[in-house]
Protein backbone atom coordinates (compact mmCIF):
# COMPACT_ATOMS: atom_id res chain seq x y z
CA UNK A 1 0.00 0.00 0.00
CA UNK A 2 2.56 2.40 0.54
CA UNK A 3 4.25 1.44 -2.35
CA UNK A 4 1.14 2.62 -4.02
CA UNK A 5 1.20 6.16 -2.31
CA UNK A 6 4.33 6.38 -3.21
CA UNK A 7 4.42 5.75 -7.16
CA UNK A 8 1.17 8.28 -6.87
CA UNK A 9 3.28 11.12 -5.23
CA UNK A 10 5.95 10.86 -8.06
CA UNK A 11 3.32 10.86 -10.94
CA UNK A 12 2.98 14.56 -12.66
CA UNK A 13 0.20 13.98 -15.13
CA UNK A 14 -0.98 17.37 -16.91
CA UNK A 15 -1.78 18.71 -20.52
CA UNK A 16 -0.93 21.62 -22.50
CA UNK A 17 -3.64 23.95 -23.36
CA UNK A 18 -2.73 26.47 -26.07
CA UNK A 19 -4.16 27.94 -29.32
CA UNK A 20 -3.25 26.54 -32.93
CA UNK A 21 0.22 27.34 -33.34
CA UNK A 22 1.66 28.81 -30.07
CA UNK A 23 3.87 25.79 -30.05
CA UNK A 24 2.32 22.60 -28.47
CA UNK A 25 3.73 20.05 -30.87
CA UNK A 26 7.36 21.70 -30.41
CA UNK A 27 6.95 21.82 -26.78
CA UNK A 28 5.83 18.10 -26.58
CA UNK A 29 9.13 17.82 -28.47
CA UNK A 30 11.24 19.63 -26.34
CA UNK A 31 9.58 18.29 -22.93
CA UNK A 32 10.39 14.60 -24.01
CA UNK A 33 14.01 15.30 -25.20
CA UNK A 34 14.73 16.87 -22.16
CA UNK A 35 13.16 13.68 -20.26
CA UNK A 36 15.03 11.85 -22.98
CA UNK A 37 11.77 9.37 -23.67
CA UNK A 38 13.16 10.08 -27.64
CA UNK A 39 16.67 10.54 -28.49
CA UNK A 40 16.15 13.64 -30.74
CA UNK A 41 13.65 16.25 -31.32
CA UNK A 42 11.77 15.53 -34.25
CA UNK A 43 10.09 12.29 -33.36
CA UNK A 44 7.12 13.17 -32.34
CA UNK A 45 6.36 16.11 -34.18
CA UNK A 46 3.90 15.27 -37.51
CA UNK A 47 4.85 17.78 -39.50
CA UNK A 48 7.30 19.11 -42.23
CA UNK A 49 8.14 15.57 -43.44
CA UNK A 50 9.83 14.22 -40.28
CA UNK A 51 8.79 11.49 -38.52
CA UNK A 52 5.28 11.48 -37.26
CA UNK A 53 4.14 9.98 -34.39
CA UNK A 54 1.34 12.25 -32.79
CA UNK A 55 -0.69 12.59 -35.73
CA UNK A 56 -0.10 10.54 -39.16
CA UNK A 57 -3.30 7.56 -38.48
CA UNK A 58 -5.64 9.62 -40.98
CA UNK A 59 -5.28 11.32 -43.92
CA UNK A 60 -7.41 14.14 -43.37
CA UNK A 61 -5.17 14.96 -40.30
CA UNK A 62 -2.15 14.69 -42.78
CA UNK A 63 -3.81 17.19 -45.07
CA UNK A 64 -4.97 19.14 -42.03
CA UNK A 65 -1.82 19.15 -40.20
CA UNK A 66 -4.07 18.60 -37.13
CA UNK A 67 -3.91 15.98 -34.57
CA UNK A 68 -7.51 13.79 -34.09
CA UNK A 69 -6.09 11.70 -31.68
CA UNK A 70 -5.31 12.12 -28.20
CA UNK A 71 -3.54 9.76 -26.50
CA UNK A 72 -0.15 10.19 -23.60
CA UNK A 73 3.22 10.04 -23.75
CA UNK A 74 4.83 8.94 -20.43
CA UNK A 75 8.43 10.26 -19.39
CA UNK A 76 10.65 9.94 -16.73
CA UNK A 77 12.49 12.75 -15.35
CA UNK A 78 14.17 13.48 -12.35
CA UNK A 79 12.75 9.90 -10.64
CA UNK A 80 8.75 11.24 -11.56
CA UNK A 81 6.93 9.76 -13.87
CA UNK A 82 5.12 12.10 -16.24
CA UNK A 83 1.89 11.25 -18.05
CA UNK A 84 1.53 14.40 -21.05
CA UNK A 85 -2.00 13.81 -21.79
CA UNK A 86 -2.32 15.00 -25.85
CA UNK A 87 -5.04 17.54 -26.36
CA UNK A 88 -5.90 18.04 -30.16
CA UNK A 89 -4.84 20.81 -31.83
CA UNK A 90 -7.00 22.46 -33.61
CA UNK A 91 -9.14 25.29 -32.33
CA UNK A 92 -12.79 23.90 -32.57
CA UNK A 93 -11.85 20.13 -32.43
CA UNK A 94 -14.72 18.27 -30.63
CA UNK A 95 -15.45 17.17 -27.29
CA UNK A 96 -12.52 15.34 -26.92
CA UNK A 97 -9.98 18.64 -26.28
CA UNK A 98 -12.23 18.73 -23.01
CA UNK A 99 -12.68 15.40 -21.90
CA UNK A 100 -9.11 14.71 -21.99
CA UNK A 101 -8.69 17.55 -19.02
CA UNK A 102 -10.61 14.81 -16.83
CA UNK A 103 -7.91 12.71 -16.54
CA UNK A 104 -5.34 15.56 -15.52
CA UNK A 105 -4.16 17.02 -12.18
CA UNK A 106 -2.59 20.14 -13.93
CA UNK A 107 -2.18 22.08 -16.87
CA UNK A 108 0.44 23.60 -18.56
CA UNK A 109 -0.89 27.06 -20.54
CA UNK A 110 1.05 28.02 -23.43
CA UNK A 111 1.16 31.40 -24.90
CA UNK A 112 3.10 33.15 -27.78
CA UNK A 113 4.28 35.76 -26.89
CA UNK A 114 3.27 38.07 -29.69
CA UNK A 115 0.05 37.36 -29.17
CA UNK A 116 -0.85 36.08 -25.07
CA UNK A 117 -4.00 34.39 -24.68
CA UNK A 118 -5.58 33.77 -27.57
CA UNK A 119 -9.51 32.16 -27.99
CA UNK A 120 -8.93 28.66 -27.60
CA UNK A 121 -6.50 29.01 -25.01
CA UNK A 122 -9.23 30.69 -23.10
CA UNK A 123 -11.66 28.26 -24.08
CA UNK A 124 -9.36 25.75 -22.53
CA UNK A 125 -9.04 27.57 -19.77
CA UNK A 126 -12.15 28.10 -18.78
CA UNK A 127 -12.56 24.29 -18.49
CA UNK A 128 -9.79 23.77 -16.28
CA UNK A 129 -11.62 26.78 -14.13
CA UNK A 130 -14.26 24.99 -14.27
CA UNK A 131 -12.45 21.80 -12.89
CA UNK A 132 -10.43 23.66 -10.97
CA UNK A 133 -6.98 22.14 -12.17
CA UNK A 134 -4.16 24.43 -11.51
CA UNK A 135 -2.58 26.26 -14.42
CA UNK A 136 0.77 26.58 -15.37
CA UNK A 137 1.64 29.34 -17.75
CA UNK A 138 4.33 29.05 -20.23
CA UNK A 139 5.35 32.12 -22.51
CA UNK A 140 6.76 30.75 -25.76
CA UNK A 141 8.98 32.19 -28.19
CA UNK A 142 10.72 34.32 -26.02
CA UNK A 143 13.81 34.43 -28.76
CA UNK A 144 10.92 36.80 -31.48
CA UNK A 145 10.04 39.94 -31.40
CA UNK A 146 6.28 39.99 -29.05
CA UNK A 147 4.97 42.04 -26.04
CA UNK A 148 6.46 43.18 -23.10
CA UNK A 149 6.50 40.73 -20.14
CA UNK A 150 4.34 43.07 -17.91
CA UNK A 151 1.96 43.88 -20.68
CA UNK A 152 1.26 40.06 -20.71
CA UNK A 153 1.25 39.89 -17.21
CA UNK A 154 -1.74 41.82 -17.00
CA UNK A 155 -3.57 39.98 -20.00
CA UNK A 156 -2.97 37.03 -18.53
CA UNK A 157 -4.58 38.85 -14.77
CA UNK A 158 -7.72 40.21 -16.76
CA UNK A 159 -8.49 37.10 -18.80
CA UNK A 160 -7.87 34.61 -16.60
CA UNK A 161 -8.28 36.24 -13.43
CA UNK A 162 -5.47 34.19 -11.53
CA UNK A 163 -2.59 36.10 -10.00
CA UNK A 164 0.50 35.81 -11.97
CA UNK A 165 3.11 34.79 -10.13
CA UNK A 166 6.64 34.60 -12.60
CA UNK A 167 9.18 32.08 -11.51
CA UNK A 168 11.37 33.03 -14.06
CA UNK A 169 11.95 36.66 -15.20
CA UNK A 170 13.39 36.98 -19.28
CA UNK A 171 16.86 38.79 -19.69
CA UNK A 172 16.23 40.55 -22.71
CA UNK A 173 13.04 40.66 -25.75
CA UNK A 174 12.94 40.82 -29.41
CA UNK A 175 15.08 38.29 -30.44
CA UNK A 176 17.32 39.11 -28.07
CA UNK A 177 16.73 36.69 -25.34
CA UNK A 178 20.07 36.00 -23.09
CA UNK A 179 18.67 33.94 -20.66
CA UNK A 180 16.18 34.07 -17.38
CA UNK A 181 16.83 35.45 -13.50
CA UNK A 182 15.03 32.74 -11.43
CA UNK A 183 13.20 34.16 -8.55
CA UNK A 184 12.56 31.38 -6.34
CA UNK A 185 15.62 29.37 -7.38
CA UNK A 186 17.90 32.65 -7.29
CA UNK A 187 19.90 32.45 -10.04
CA UNK A 188 21.20 34.04 -13.45
CA UNK A 189 21.00 31.57 -16.20
CA UNK A 190 22.49 32.36 -19.15
CA UNK A 191 21.15 30.56 -22.31
CA UNK A 192 23.05 29.54 -25.46
CA UNK A 193 21.47 27.34 -28.64
CA UNK A 194 22.42 24.98 -29.89
CA UNK A 195 22.53 24.28 -33.37
CA UNK A 196 19.72 23.47 -35.11
CA UNK A 197 17.87 23.05 -31.37
CA UNK A 198 18.00 19.36 -31.67
CA UNK A 199 19.25 18.57 -28.29
CA UNK A 200 19.16 20.81 -25.17
CA UNK A 201 20.37 24.34 -25.09
CA UNK A 202 23.49 25.08 -22.57
CA UNK A 203 22.74 26.85 -19.75
CA UNK A 204 25.35 28.72 -17.80
CA UNK A 205 24.98 30.31 -13.95
CA UNK A 206 25.68 33.96 -13.77
CA UNK A 207 26.40 35.94 -10.81
CA UNK A 208 24.82 39.34 -10.38
CA UNK A 209 28.24 41.29 -11.87
CA UNK A 210 28.73 38.80 -14.24
CA UNK A 211 25.49 39.80 -15.62
CA UNK A 212 25.79 43.27 -15.34
CA UNK A 213 29.19 42.90 -17.72
CA UNK A 214 27.76 40.79 -20.36
CA UNK A 215 23.98 41.56 -20.83
CA UNK A 216 24.29 45.60 -19.74
CA UNK A 217 21.23 46.62 -20.04
CA UNK A 218 18.90 44.20 -20.56
CA UNK A 219 20.07 42.33 -17.31
CA UNK A 220 19.58 45.60 -15.74
CA UNK A 221 16.02 46.16 -17.12
CA UNK A 222 15.34 42.76 -16.28
CA UNK A 223 16.45 43.51 -12.55
CA UNK A 224 13.88 46.21 -12.00
CA UNK A 225 10.95 44.46 -13.71
CA UNK A 226 12.12 41.99 -10.63
CA UNK A 227 12.23 44.24 -8.62
CA UNK A 228 8.68 45.60 -9.34
CA UNK A 229 7.03 42.25 -9.44
CA UNK A 230 8.62 41.12 -5.58
CA UNK A 231 7.18 44.92 -4.50
CA UNK A 232 3.55 44.23 -5.46
CA UNK A 233 3.63 40.79 -4.05
CA UNK A 234 4.00 38.82 -7.05
CA UNK A 235 5.95 35.94 -5.90
CA UNK A 236 4.58 32.17 -6.22
CA UNK A 237 2.74 30.37 -3.40
CA UNK A 238 1.92 26.67 -3.52
CA UNK A 239 -1.93 27.56 -1.48
CA UNK A 240 -3.18 29.85 -4.13
CA UNK A 241 -2.20 28.16 -7.25
CA UNK A 242 -3.59 24.46 -6.07
CA UNK A 243 -6.57 26.60 -5.29
CA UNK A 244 -6.66 28.04 -8.51
CA UNK A 245 -6.21 31.39 -7.43
CA UNK A 246 -2.73 32.52 -9.06
CA UNK A 247 -0.87 31.17 -11.55
CA UNK A 248 3.14 30.55 -12.01
CA UNK A 249 4.71 31.92 -14.86
CA UNK A 250 7.40 30.77 -17.02
CA UNK A 251 9.76 32.07 -20.08
CA UNK A 252 11.33 30.24 -23.04
CA UNK A 253 11.20 29.22 -26.45
CA UNK A 254 10.45 25.41 -26.84
CA UNK A 255 12.04 25.64 -30.37
CA UNK A 256 15.77 26.18 -28.81
CA UNK A 257 14.61 24.51 -25.88
CA UNK A 258 15.16 27.14 -23.60
CA UNK A 259 13.31 27.22 -20.07
CA UNK A 260 11.94 23.90 -20.95
CA UNK A 261 14.21 22.18 -18.46
CA UNK A 262 13.37 25.05 -15.67
CA UNK A 263 9.18 24.37 -16.65
CA UNK A 264 9.81 20.30 -15.95
CA UNK A 265 11.60 21.19 -12.48
CA UNK A 266 8.69 23.23 -11.65
CA UNK A 267 6.10 20.36 -12.68
CA UNK A 268 8.48 18.30 -10.22
CA UNK A 269 8.40 20.83 -7.54
CA UNK A 270 5.21 22.49 -7.57
CA UNK A 271 2.79 20.34 -9.96
CA UNK A 272 0.05 18.43 -7.95
CA UNK A 273 0.83 14.33 -7.70
CA UNK A 274 -3.13 12.55 -7.82
CA UNK A 275 -5.64 13.02 -5.72
CA UNK A 276 -7.88 10.99 -4.15
CA UNK A 277 -10.74 11.63 -6.72
CA UNK A 278 -14.00 11.87 -5.20
CA UNK A 279 -16.80 9.74 -6.81
CA UNK A 280 -20.31 10.41 -7.51
CA UNK A 281 -21.31 10.52 -3.48
CA UNK A 282 -18.49 12.75 -3.36
CA UNK A 283 -16.64 10.30 -1.33
CA UNK A 284 -12.43 10.52 -2.31
CA UNK A 285 -11.57 6.72 -3.31
CA UNK A 286 -8.01 6.88 -1.33
CA UNK A 287 -5.23 6.50 -3.84
CA UNK A 288 -4.23 3.34 -2.01
CA UNK A 289 -8.02 1.42 -2.16
CA UNK A 290 -7.62 -0.89 -4.86
CA UNK A 291 -7.88 -0.04 -8.87
CA UNK A 292 -10.20 2.18 -10.27
CA UNK A 293 -9.71 4.31 -13.00
CA UNK A 294 -11.77 6.47 -15.79
CA UNK A 295 -12.20 6.18 -19.23
CA UNK A 296 -11.86 9.94 -20.67
CA UNK A 297 -11.40 9.22 -24.49
CA UNK A 298 -12.54 6.18 -26.91
CA UNK A 299 -10.89 5.90 -29.91
CA UNK A 300 -11.72 3.29 -32.78
CA UNK A 301 -9.82 2.28 -35.54
CA UNK A 302 -6.56 4.17 -34.99
CA UNK A 303 -4.79 1.33 -36.23
CA UNK A 304 -6.27 0.81 -40.14
CA UNK A 305 -4.84 -2.46 -40.40
CA UNK A 306 -7.07 -3.68 -37.98
CA UNK A 307 -10.35 -2.47 -36.67
CA UNK A 308 -9.82 -1.41 -33.12
CA UNK A 309 -11.01 0.24 -30.57
CA UNK A 310 -9.36 1.95 -27.41
CA UNK A 311 -10.12 3.14 -24.51
CA UNK A 312 -8.25 5.59 -22.10
CA UNK A 313 -8.38 5.13 -18.73
CA UNK A 314 -6.84 7.31 -16.09
CA UNK A 315 -6.07 5.54 -13.18
CA UNK A 316 -7.58 7.19 -10.45
CA UNK A 317 -6.84 4.60 -7.60
CA UNK A 318 -4.50 1.39 -6.61
CA UNK A 319 -2.11 -0.94 -8.67
CA UNK A 320 -3.03 -1.39 -12.38
CA UNK A 321 -1.59 -5.02 -13.66
CA UNK A 322 -2.37 -5.95 -17.16
CA UNK A 323 -4.46 -9.31 -17.17
CA UNK A 324 -6.46 -8.04 -14.21
CA UNK A 325 -10.25 -8.56 -14.67
CA UNK A 326 -11.94 -4.92 -13.46
CA UNK A 327 -15.45 -4.44 -13.07
CA UNK A 328 -16.84 -2.48 -15.60
CA UNK A 329 -19.09 -0.04 -13.33
CA UNK A 330 -22.34 1.03 -15.77
CA UNK A 331 -23.20 -2.48 -16.59
CA UNK A 332 -21.56 -4.66 -13.76
CA UNK A 333 -19.95 -6.78 -16.00
CA UNK A 334 -16.24 -7.58 -15.91
CA UNK A 335 -13.77 -6.43 -18.16
CA UNK A 336 -10.19 -7.88 -19.10
CA UNK A 337 -7.57 -6.28 -19.76
CA UNK A 338 -4.68 -8.87 -21.60
CA UNK A 339 -4.25 -6.20 -24.00
CA UNK A 340 -3.08 -2.81 -21.92
CA UNK A 341 -0.99 -0.48 -23.71
CA UNK A 342 0.06 3.05 -23.50
CA UNK A 343 -0.37 4.60 -27.00
CA UNK A 344 0.74 7.78 -28.17
CA UNK A 345 0.11 8.31 -32.11
CA UNK A 346 0.90 5.29 -33.65
CA UNK A 347 3.59 4.45 -31.14
CA UNK A 348 2.51 1.30 -28.47
CA UNK A 349 4.38 -0.61 -25.95
CA UNK A 350 2.58 -3.35 -23.72
CA UNK A 351 1.90 -1.68 -20.43
CA UNK A 352 2.20 -3.79 -17.09
CA UNK A 353 1.18 -2.12 -14.81
CA UNK A 354 0.19 1.38 -13.87
CA UNK A 355 -0.39 3.58 -11.03
CA UNK A 356 -2.59 6.55 -10.03
CA UNK A 357 -2.10 9.49 -12.83
CA UNK A 358 -0.99 7.05 -15.28
CA UNK A 359 -3.09 6.69 -18.46
CA UNK A 360 -3.83 3.12 -19.91
CA UNK A 361 -4.92 1.90 -23.15
CA UNK A 362 -7.40 -1.00 -23.12
CA UNK A 363 -7.59 -2.70 -26.78
CA UNK A 364 -11.03 -4.20 -28.09
CA UNK A 365 -13.03 -2.11 -25.20
CA UNK A 366 -16.09 -1.81 -27.20
CA UNK A 367 -18.21 -1.88 -23.91
CA UNK A 368 -16.54 1.27 -22.69
CA UNK A 369 -17.93 4.55 -23.17
CA UNK A 370 -15.95 7.77 -22.19
CA UNK A 371 -16.93 8.73 -18.86
CA UNK A 372 -17.14 5.38 -17.68
CA UNK A 373 -15.64 3.69 -14.55
CA UNK A 374 -13.48 0.62 -14.20
CA UNK A 375 -12.84 -0.89 -10.43
CA UNK A 376 -11.47 -3.48 -8.53
CA UNK A 377 -12.47 -4.59 -4.99
CA UNK A 378 -14.46 -2.21 -3.33
CA UNK A 379 -17.43 -1.05 -5.93
CA UNK A 380 -16.77 2.80 -6.89
CA UNK A 381 -18.36 4.89 -9.71
CA UNK A 382 -16.59 8.56 -11.18
CA UNK A 383 -19.39 11.64 -11.70
CA UNK A 384 -19.50 11.33 -15.47
CA UNK A 385 -17.71 14.34 -17.71
CA UNK A 386 -19.94 16.69 -18.37
CA UNK A 387 -20.95 16.90 -22.58
CA UNK A 388 -20.72 20.81 -23.91
CA UNK A 389 -23.05 22.83 -24.97
CA UNK A 390 -23.20 22.30 -28.76
CA UNK A 391 -23.99 25.25 -30.97
CA UNK A 392 -23.58 23.43 -34.54
CA UNK A 393 -25.99 21.08 -35.32
CA UNK A 394 -26.84 19.13 -39.08
CA UNK A 395 -29.01 16.16 -40.63
CA UNK A 396 -27.37 13.27 -41.58
CA UNK A 397 -28.44 10.59 -44.07
CA UNK A 398 -26.69 7.49 -46.25
CA UNK A 399 -26.45 8.39 -49.90
CA UNK A 400 -27.15 4.73 -50.96
CA UNK A 401 -30.14 3.47 -48.95
CA UNK A 402 -28.50 -0.48 -49.50
CA UNK A 403 -25.67 1.08 -46.64
CA UNK A 404 -28.34 2.04 -44.32
CA UNK A 405 -27.00 -0.70 -42.19
CA UNK A 406 -23.60 0.36 -42.25
CA UNK A 407 -25.05 3.81 -41.27
CA UNK A 408 -26.20 3.34 -38.36
CA UNK A 409 -23.63 1.34 -36.77
CA UNK A 410 -21.36 4.22 -37.91
CA UNK A 411 -23.51 7.02 -36.27
CA UNK A 412 -23.37 4.32 -33.16
CA UNK A 413 -19.67 3.99 -32.86
CA UNK A 414 -19.14 7.64 -33.25
CA UNK A 415 -21.40 8.55 -30.88
CA UNK A 416 -19.99 5.88 -28.57
CA UNK A 417 -16.74 7.48 -28.84
CA UNK A 418 -18.13 11.47 -28.56
CA UNK A 419 -16.96 12.09 -31.58
CA UNK A 420 -20.56 13.88 -32.03
CA UNK A 421 -23.64 14.23 -29.94
CA UNK A 422 -26.16 11.99 -31.78
CA UNK A 423 -30.09 13.67 -31.53
CA UNK A 424 -33.36 11.98 -32.49
CA UNK A 425 -36.71 12.74 -32.87
CA UNK A 426 -39.97 11.15 -33.88
CA UNK A 427 -40.72 13.93 -36.49
CA UNK A 428 -37.44 13.48 -37.96
CA UNK A 429 -37.50 9.28 -37.65
CA UNK A 430 -34.81 6.93 -37.13
CA UNK A 431 -32.89 7.49 -40.41
CA UNK A 432 -32.39 10.58 -40.32
CA UNK A 433 -30.57 11.88 -36.90
CA UNK A 434 -29.11 15.31 -35.80
CA UNK A 435 -26.09 15.23 -35.38
CA UNK A 436 -24.16 18.03 -32.76
CA UNK A 437 -20.97 19.51 -32.25
CA UNK A 438 -18.90 22.01 -30.46
CA UNK A 439 -17.14 23.12 -33.30
CA UNK A 440 -18.23 22.28 -37.10
CA UNK A 441 -15.24 20.33 -37.68
CA UNK A 442 -16.48 17.26 -35.96
CA UNK A 443 -18.97 17.22 -38.80
CA UNK A 444 -16.13 16.75 -41.21
CA UNK A 445 -14.78 14.29 -38.86
CA UNK A 446 -17.99 12.46 -39.27
CA UNK A 447 -18.01 12.10 -42.70
CA UNK A 448 -14.34 11.20 -43.50
CA UNK A 449 -14.35 8.13 -40.55
CA UNK A 450 -17.98 7.13 -42.22
CA UNK A 451 -16.67 7.09 -45.46
CA UNK A 452 -12.76 5.51 -44.66
CA UNK A 453 -14.13 3.12 -42.08
CA UNK A 454 -17.90 2.12 -42.72
CA UNK A 455 -17.25 2.49 -46.44
CA UNK A 456 -20.95 4.60 -46.39
CA UNK A 457 -21.28 7.73 -47.92
CA UNK A 458 -23.80 10.55 -45.44
CA UNK A 459 -25.12 13.55 -46.80
CA UNK A 460 -25.23 16.41 -44.76
CA UNK A 461 -27.36 19.62 -44.43
CA UNK A 462 -26.82 22.31 -41.95
CA UNK A 463 -29.74 23.14 -39.89
CA UNK A 464 -30.24 26.78 -38.35
CA UNK A 465 -29.91 25.95 -34.86
CA UNK A 466 -27.55 27.62 -32.53
CA UNK A 467 -28.38 27.24 -28.90
CA UNK A 468 -29.65 23.65 -27.24
CA UNK A 469 -30.91 23.98 -24.14
CA UNK A 470 -31.80 21.21 -21.06
CA UNK A 471 -35.51 20.63 -21.04
CA UNK A 472 -37.98 17.83 -19.62
CA UNK A 473 -40.87 15.53 -20.76
CA UNK A 474 -43.34 18.28 -19.32
CA UNK A 475 -41.70 21.42 -21.51
CA UNK A 476 -40.93 19.36 -24.18
CA UNK A 477 -44.54 19.02 -26.09
CA UNK A 478 -45.20 22.74 -25.37
CA UNK A 479 -41.72 23.46 -26.94
CA UNK A 480 -42.17 21.69 -30.12
CA UNK A 481 -45.07 23.60 -31.10
CA UNK A 482 -43.06 26.94 -31.00
CA UNK A 483 -41.63 28.53 -33.83
CA UNK A 484 -37.82 27.96 -34.89
CA UNK A 485 -37.75 25.52 -31.25
CA UNK A 486 -37.17 21.74 -31.69
CA UNK A 487 -37.08 19.46 -29.91
CA UNK A 488 -34.54 15.92 -30.00
CA UNK A 489 -33.62 13.25 -27.21
CA UNK A 490 -29.70 12.87 -26.81
CA UNK A 491 -29.02 9.38 -27.52
CA UNK A 492 -26.02 9.21 -25.27
CA UNK A 493 -28.16 10.04 -21.87
CA UNK A 494 -31.86 10.28 -22.84
CA UNK A 495 -32.19 13.95 -21.84
CA UNK A 496 -34.19 16.38 -23.68
CA UNK A 497 -32.78 18.70 -25.53
CA UNK A 498 -34.80 21.86 -27.29
CA UNK A 499 -33.07 23.64 -29.88
CA UNK A 500 -33.44 27.50 -31.12
CA UNK A 501 -32.20 28.95 -33.76
CA UNK A 502 -31.37 31.70 -31.57
CA UNK A 503 -30.41 33.39 -28.45
CA UNK A 504 -33.04 36.24 -29.24
CA UNK A 505 -36.12 33.25 -30.15
CA UNK A 506 -35.08 31.69 -27.14
CA UNK A 507 -35.78 34.83 -24.75
CA UNK A 508 -39.39 35.58 -27.60
CA UNK A 509 -39.97 31.57 -25.97
CA UNK A 510 -39.04 31.84 -22.51
CA UNK A 511 -41.04 35.55 -22.27
CA UNK A 512 -44.02 33.63 -23.37
CA UNK A 513 -44.21 30.68 -21.58
CA UNK A 514 -42.04 31.31 -17.97
CA UNK A 515 -42.91 28.37 -16.63
CA UNK A 516 -41.02 26.52 -18.92
CA UNK A 517 -38.22 24.78 -17.89
CA UNK A 518 -34.89 25.44 -20.26
CA UNK A 519 -31.13 24.67 -18.28
CA UNK A 520 -28.01 25.83 -19.55
CA UNK A 521 -25.53 23.20 -20.40
CA UNK A 522 -22.06 22.97 -18.92
CA UNK A 523 -20.32 25.66 -21.83
CA UNK A 524 -22.90 28.53 -20.17
CA UNK A 525 -22.83 28.29 -16.84
P1 LIG B 1 1.11 23.89 -32.39
O1 LIG B 1 1.43 22.45 -32.18
O2 LIG B 1 0.73 24.61 -31.14
O3 LIG B 1 0.16 24.18 -33.51
O4 LIG B 1 2.46 24.62 -32.80
P2 LIG B 1 3.83 24.06 -33.38
O5 LIG B 1 4.62 23.40 -32.32
O6 LIG B 1 3.58 23.33 -34.63
O7 LIG B 1 4.55 25.44 -33.67
C1 LIG B 1 4.03 26.38 -34.56
C2 LIG B 1 5.16 27.14 -35.20
O8 LIG B 1 5.83 27.90 -34.20
C3 LIG B 1 6.21 26.24 -35.83
O9 LIG B 1 6.75 26.90 -36.96
C4 LIG B 1 7.28 26.17 -34.76
O10 LIG B 1 8.55 25.87 -35.28
C5 LIG B 1 7.21 27.56 -34.19
N1 LIG B 1 7.70 27.63 -32.82
C6 LIG B 1 7.34 26.87 -31.76
N2 LIG B 1 8.01 27.24 -30.65
C7 LIG B 1 8.82 28.25 -31.00
C8 LIG B 1 9.77 29.05 -30.30
O11 LIG B 1 10.03 28.91 -29.12
N3 LIG B 1 10.39 30.01 -31.02
C9 LIG B 1 10.16 30.23 -32.34
N4 LIG B 1 10.82 31.22 -32.94
N5 LIG B 1 9.28 29.48 -33.04
C10 LIG B 1 8.61 28.51 -32.38
P3 LIG B 1 6.29 26.53 -38.42
O12 LIG B 1 7.28 27.18 -39.31
O13 LIG B 1 4.86 26.88 -38.59
O14 LIG B 1 6.31 24.97 -38.45
P4 LIG B 1 7.51 23.98 -38.78
O15 LIG B 1 7.48 23.92 -40.24
O16 LIG B 1 8.72 24.56 -38.17
O17 LIG B 1 7.11 22.70 -38.12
Amino acid sequence: MAAILQEAARRRTFAVISHPDAGKSTMTEALALHASAISQAGAVHGKSGRRGVTSDWMEMEKARGISITSAALRFEYRGHMFNLVDTPGHADFSEDTYRVLAAVDCAVMLLDAAKGMEPQTLKLFEVCRHRRIPVITFVNKWDRPGREALELLDEIEERTGLKPTPITWPIGTGGFFHGVADRTADRIVRYTRTPGGATKAIETDLSAEQALAELGGDWERAKDEIDLLSAIGSDHDQKTFEAHESTPVLFGAALSNFGVGRLLDAMVDIAPAPTPRPDVAEDPRPLEEPFSGLVFKVQANMDPSHRDRIAFVRVCSGRFERGMVLVHAATARPFATKYAQSVFGQERATIDEAYPGDVVGLVNASALRPGDTLYDGPPVEFPRIPSFAPEHFSTARVRDSSRSKQFRKGIEQLDAEGVVQVLRSDVRGDQSPVLAAVGPMQFDVVKHRMAAEFNTEILMDRLDFGIARLTDAESAPILARQRGVEVFTRSLDGVLLALFTDEWRMRGVMRDHPDLVLNALLADT
